[in-house]
């Protein structure tokens, strides 16, 4: 059932999802507009308006083609229906790598622009300093490791990490480097099991996992993908928990046809001349 988000609900904070290190596992789920943003709220705990918004909703082939602009309107959607999830939006490529005052900035700007409670940014070691700035500026920061999808053109493809041991290493290191700078949670993606298993067990903040672990503090999946929206390849590492391309597809179909066959609109959806029966 669909929460109300305006009722007057307490909002699950970045520091209530900290404390729940090695806890109950926490529930995330990528959300981009306002009714699915309504209809989540009430079963998960973290709401990301993640930048894959770029490829699920506007037909980009990466995640590069998001923008700042286009992860604060949806950001302000999301807002708009949730309630009691904690929302974090993703800082999109561009706005935060290259200088600390950038990265400030476009924190600063998707915080008071979309009223979301946390940022997320892609890397550990060469964005230690960004996300140790935008925490000191009061900005609570998600992290996220492993496969970085913002970095697939550079790395010509998308490689699962910790498949070596120098990889392993600069995997811990960035694990911890995020850790250290002040981060309250970390996404571990396109991670070996034992090798995301063994940094939720080293870090002291909860790590959330796709395509990582069953041992990580917490999950999360791109919503169309989990319910079976996504036209193109799904994954290895998505659970489908509804098939809803069928559903649409089939739906599309019956309209077409009763269009076709002048049988809608029916008489029930019909306007009569005279008041009371409208
Ligand atoms: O953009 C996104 O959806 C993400 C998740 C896959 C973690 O970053």
């Amino acid at each position: 059932m669909a929460s109300d988000a305006s009722a007057a609900t307490t909002r699950i904070t970045p520091a209530a999802l900290l404390s729940r290190k090695g806890g109950e596992p926490i529930v995330c789920l990528t959300a981009y507009t306002y009714p699915i943003a309504r209809l989540l709220d009430p079963h998960v705990d973290l709401l990301l308006v993640g930048d894959s918004v770029a490829m699920v909703l506007h037909g980009h082939k990466t995640t590069l083609g998001a923008t700042m602009d286009m992860m604060i309107s949806h950001g302000q959607a999301v807002m708009r229906g949730a309630a009691r999830a904690c929302v974090v939006v993703d800082m999109p490529a561009g706005s935060y790598e290259d200088s600390i005052e950038n990265a400030l900035a476009s924190a600063q700007r998707i915080v008071r622009e979309t009223g979301c409670d946390a940022v997320k940014l892609e890397g550990g070691v060469a964005i230690a300093a960004q996300i140790a700035a935008i925490v000191a500026a009061g900005i609570p920061v998600m992290g996220h490791i492993g496969l970085l999808p913002q970095s697939v053109e550079k790395e010509g493809g998308y490689k699962i990490k910790g498949r070596s041991d120098a990889n392993i290493a600069a995997l811990h290191a960035d694990a911890r480097a995020v850790e250290a700078a002040g981060a309250f949670s970390v996404v571990i993606e396109g991670t070996v099991e034992p090798v995301a298993a063994d940094i939720s067990a080293m870090l002291a903040i909860p790590t959330i996992g796709i395509g990582a672990s069953p041992r990580c503090d917490g999950q999360i999946l791109v919503i169309d993908d989990a319910i079976g929206l996504t036209v193109d390849r799904v994954p290895k590492f998505v659970k489908e928990y509804a098939l809803l391309r069928d559903i649409v597809s089939d739906a599309a179909e019956s309209y077409a046809k009763d269009v076709r066959a002048r049988a809608f609109p029916g008489p029930e959806h019909l306007f009569s001349p005279s008041k009371d029966k409208a």
